[in-house]
């Protein structure tokens, strides 16, 4: 098992399968992007599966999330997710994408053994995605929400940031859009976790403004507590149900003490947390022939440094060193 100091168990895996992404949102990097890791430091696919292997096998972890930068972009994917889903116990598969690419990929991913997508999608109109992702691709991944559903991705979730006088107005028509095609959609709160480092917390669009804009057009239930388990998404169904619309407010209303997850960077390195300041090198053990044993015993040991919270809240917060997208949100 993996257990922290304050009794939390990991038993969610969060692999970033490469830093880097055909997108360029705003919230996230830089247009010219960033320094990529290079070939050699990214983890290869045989050690991707080896990790998940003892993870699964040794360490208690039940569900897989592979995420980036953008995880299409791995030449490797659908054989990672394959060589995974033949583990023994088998941990539940799912992939968090851009979308861009899965109008091609998403038969060939659910027959490999994935078993459910969240795709990031900001905006329904064309311009404006234009605006926030710097690259005119829309279309890609409309279609490709459209074929994972069709795989039977599902339930396909729809991951919303919204930015002030961006996007903000368009959270009744986003959760139209998505009941109507039976996608769950998700509004996330903007972390301080790009690269550029300009996150402020009063130019962020918080749960309590997403909830009240939903309001004008919806009625929101809560829903149960018990429902939520370790979800970061708070939700809500929809006027009367069945569907229903999330809020992951990480920032004003963490939900850490009830974290269940544990992550690993395309190079190799585990992170307790997004926010996390420390990492520990799993690829180095990996490369200098450790045997499962030992790995798992790193990793275990890993966990004792998992911090209570984000920090978020303490006046000394201070970003981690790698952006969203070398961390793999
Ligand atoms: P499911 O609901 O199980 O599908 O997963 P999820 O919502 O956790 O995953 P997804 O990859 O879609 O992430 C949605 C948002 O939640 C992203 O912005 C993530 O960065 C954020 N997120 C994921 N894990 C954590 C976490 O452990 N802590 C915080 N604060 N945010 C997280
Ligand atoms: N804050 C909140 N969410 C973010 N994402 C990327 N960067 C940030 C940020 N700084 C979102 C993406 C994607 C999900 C994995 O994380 O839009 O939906
Ligand atoms: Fe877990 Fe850290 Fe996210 Fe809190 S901020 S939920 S501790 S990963």
């Amino acid at each position: 098992m993996l257990v922290d100091t304050y009794g939390r168990v990991a038993t969610d895996l969060r692999v970033s399968l490469t830093d880097r992404c055909n997108l360029r949102c705003t919230y996230c990097m830089p247009e010219e992007g960033l320094r990529w890791l290079a070939k050699p430091e990214l983890l290869t696919d045989d050690e991707i599966v080896r990790l998940v292997r003892i993870a699964v096998t040794d360490l208690g972890i039940t569900e897989v999330r592979f995420t980036g930068g953008e995880p299409l972009l791995r030449p490797g994917l659908a054989g990672i997710v394959g060589r995974c889903a033949a583990l023994t116990p088998r941990p539940r598969l799912s992939l968090t994408t851009n979308g861009i690419g899965l109008a091609r990929t998403a038969a060939a991913l659910r027959a490999a053994g994935l078993d459910r997508v969240n795709v990031s999608l900001d905006t329904l109109r064309p311009e404006v995605f234009r605006t926030l992702t710097r690259r005119d691709r829309h279309r890609d991944v409309l279609d490709g929400l459209d074929a994972a559903r069709a795989a039977g991705l599902t339930p396909v979730k729809v991951n919303a940031v919204l930015m002030p006088g961006i996007n903000d107005d368009e959270a009744p028509a986003l959760l139209a859009w998505a009941v109507e095609r039976g996608y769950e959609l998700r509004f996330i709160e903007q972390m301080p976790l790009d690269a550029q480092h300009g996150w402020k917390r009063d130019g962020m669009i918080t749960a309590g403004d997403i909830l009240a804009s939903l309001r004008t057009r919806f009625d929101l239930t809560p829903e149960d507590r018990d429902d939520r388990g370790s979800a970061p998404a708070e939700r809500w169904t929809v006027d009367g149900g069945p569907h229903r619309v999330g809020v992951i407010a990480s920032v004003t209303r963490p939900f850490c003490a009830a974290c269940d997850r544990t992550r690993l960077t395309a190079d190799g390195q585990v992170r307790t947390c997004l926010f996390a300041r420390e990492e520990t090198d799993l690829r180095a053990a990996l490369r200098s022939g450790r045997p499962d044993e030992e790995i798992a015993g790193i990793w275990r040991h890993a966990m004792l440094g998992k911090k209570a919270g984000s920090g978020l809240d303490d006046p000394a917060f201070r970003q981690p060193e790698r952006p969203m997208s070398a961390i793999g949100g």
